[in-house]
């Protein structure tokens, strides 16, 4: 197959952003998905609400690969990455598709926050498939770990979990991943990926205050839980993995420039 006609849902968001014009230059066809298709947005553009299902159909006709990047981390998972991933494969299945490549998340199976059940859901749900797929589990992004720090950043003392473990990568690097996967072959699961550094959250946030310019306390707060013991005990990275190569320190310092 020369070019194949693949469907990028989550079009609009960090990571979709990073794989638009990687899909582009390594000879995809790219059909980009979101509830708002931007107004300027190049290339073609497809309205999908994984959420009520609302133009899953119209999306895949005639697609070979789908990249599903969508996802609600701060809104209904349940109904987006639980529900939303069944019904996508449901009609993917219907419309011959031939790879479902899924981004996924380092430690889901060890870390019961309500978010990484969802994806942990969806994950279920393509290896139930009759469509194959292809998942890759990444770390935090930096852009993820950036966001984080602009929610403290008013503080006058910046509370940060105590012992949280995680090893962020650019999500242009983790996108180079997930396009490698993208192909007609499906491979299942495949290695998961990892930024270059294991470090505190505490130790990210006081890198941040650095480059920032800024002087506030941080201050680490002990938090129960099993949330919490799943961050401490490092099962968010994979140090073995350390695919990234762009530090948190120098991704911040061109951000922030
Ligand atoms: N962020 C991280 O640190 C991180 C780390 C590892 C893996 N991942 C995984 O990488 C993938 C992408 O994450 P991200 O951080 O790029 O997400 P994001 O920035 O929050 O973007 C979410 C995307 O999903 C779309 N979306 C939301 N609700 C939708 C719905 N009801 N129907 C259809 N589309 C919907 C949004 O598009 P519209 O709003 O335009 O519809 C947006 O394009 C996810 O699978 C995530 O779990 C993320």
């Amino acid at each position: 197959m020369s070019e194949p006609r693949t469907l990028l849902t989550g079009a609009t968001g960090t990571l979709g952003d990073e794989l638009r014009p990687r899909l582009r230059k390594t000879g995809h066809d790219v059909r980009s998905a979101s509830r708002s298709p931007p107004a300027d947005a190049d290339g073609e553009w497809v309205e999908l609400d994984l959420a009520d299902g609302t133009g899953i159909e119209r999306a895949l006709e005639g697609i070979d690969v789908v990249v599903h990047a969508a996802t609600a981390p701060r809104g209904d998972s349940e109904a987006v990455d639980a529900g939303g991933t069944e019904r996508l494969l449901e009609a993917a299945a219907e419309a011959g598709v031939e790879n479902v490549c899924y981004p996924s998340i380092v430690g889901i199976d060890s870390i019961p926050l309500s978010y990484y059940e969802h994806k942990l859901a969806a994950e279920r749900a393509l290896e139930k498939s009759d469509v194959s797929a292809t998942v890759v589990r990444i770390t935090q992004f930096h852009e993820f770990v950036l966001e984080l720090c602009g929610t403290i950043e008013r503080l006058p003392v910046w509370p940060v979990p105590s012992g949280f473990w995680v090893q962020p990568i650019a999500a242009g690097e983790a996108a180079d991943a997930v396009v490698e996967h993208a192909t007609v072959e499906p491979a299942g699961r495949v290695e998961p990926v990892g930024g270059p550094e294991v470090r505190t959250a505490a130790d990210l946030v006081r890198s941040y205050r650095e480059v920032a310019g800024l002087r506030r306390p941080v201050v680490g707060l002990p938090v129960p839980g099993s949330v919490a013991s799943g961050f401490r005990s490092g099962a968010a990275t994979r140090p073995d993995r350390a695919v990234g190569s762009t530090t948190w320190g120098e991704w911040l310092r061109k951000e922030v420039e």
